[in-house]
């Protein structure tokens, strides 16, 4: 057996869609339509995944996430090359592999709406049948990482966004599956709240040694989650290693802030062997007055956004 969580290899998923027309003219002509393109929505895209990692698996709108997430879990059948999860082939063995794995939706609930949470848990014991003692110490487990009681008794409906991801998250790992999903997990959230979830997050991962695979455009959860991220645009993987090394290839980078005169903060993204910061400073200085200079190194976001614009050869 191999250790490997997940691998796929040249994975494909292309979607055929109708070319609309515009107009009423054309709307009508688009009913009989046979006229179609092919979207390359995950194009020949390789990886492995190892037990226990985190990964943020990356990308601008449209790259092709959660399209990939989807064949991950098997709700997507690939149009080509090989994926395995857990062993299993997702969309053949689609039963046994839902059962090892958790998945969460951002803003989309698994849950019963208008079951207490504690009604919710006790109907996935009996569909997972995890034996009563394994689900009493998970339950405490969540004692010990998050406050049950203002949720537990509260159906889904009565949630908040914040409490209702809480207990999505703790619902998809309540059968200790080998991996979890999580597509957007804190959107929406407030900053408090965004680091409840983080942590809950690394508390499971830590103590159940779960596998966890994280989409989101918050770099703040891949700063608190994740040492290895995956990127992808336009459907095809274009990073695929440690957030430091990542860093570190943008090592001369430098985000410099400043107060001006007027008290507002302007920032600057500066690569240090090219430009001279003083220089910087200086000229500032003269057109508009500094008050207060802070210089950092570059940010896990100013370094996904220079990806995305191309950054990395
Ligand atoms: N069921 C579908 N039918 C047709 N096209 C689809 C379908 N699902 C996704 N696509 C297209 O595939 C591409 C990838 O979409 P996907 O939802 O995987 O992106 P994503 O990376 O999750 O984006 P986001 O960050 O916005 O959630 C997009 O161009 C999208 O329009
Ligand atoms: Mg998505």
């Amino acid at each position: 057996m191999s250790e490997a969580a997940i691998l796929m290899k040249d994975l494909c998923k292309d979607f055929k869609v109708l070319n609309r027309h515009e107009g009423l003219k054309g709307s009508i002509r688009d009913l009989f339509s046979r006229d179609y393109k092919t979207i390359s929505a995950v194009k020949d895209v390789s990886l492995t995944i190892n037990k226990g990692e985190i990964i943020g698996y990356l990308g601008p709108n449209g790259a092709g996430k959660s399209t990939t997430i989807k064949m991950m879990t098997g709700v997507l059948e690939p149009t080509s090359g090989e994926i395995i999860v857990n062993g299993n082939i997702p969309y053949k063995d689609r039963t046994r592999n839902s059962e090892r794995i958790g998945v969460v939706f951002g803003q989309r609930s698994q849950l019963w709406w208008s079951l207490p949470l504690i009604e919710s848990f006790n109907l996935l014991r009996d569909i997972y049948m995890v034996k009563q003692k394994d689900y009493e110490d998970m339950l405490e487990l969540y004692r010990s990482l998050v406050d049950l009681e203002p949720i537990i008794k509260k159906p889904v409906r009565q949630m908040s966004l914040g409490q209702r991801t809480l207990s999505d998250i703790l619902a998809a790992f309540l059968h200790n599956p080998d991996i979890v999903f999580l597509d957007e997990p804190t959107i929406g959230l407030d900053v408090s709240m965004k680091a409840k979830i983080r942590d809950l997050i690394a508390g499971l991962n830590k103590t159940k040694n779960t596998t966890v695979i994280l989409t989101t455009h918050d770099m703040g959860d891949v700063d608190a989650l994740c040492r290895r991220i995956i990127i992808i645009d336009k459907g095809q993987k274009i990073y695929d290693n440690d957030i430091d090394h990542l860093k570190s290839y943008f090592g001369s980078y430098r985000t410099l802030k400043l107060r001006l005169a007027d008290d507002t903060w302007e920032e600057h993204l500066i690569d240090e062997s090219k430009e001279d910061i003083m220089q910087i400073i200086l000229e500032k200085q003269k057109l508009s007055g500094v008050k207060d200079i802070q210089l950092q190194e570059i940010s896990t976001e100013e370094v996904i956004k220079k990806i995305y614009e191309g950054g990395v050869a």
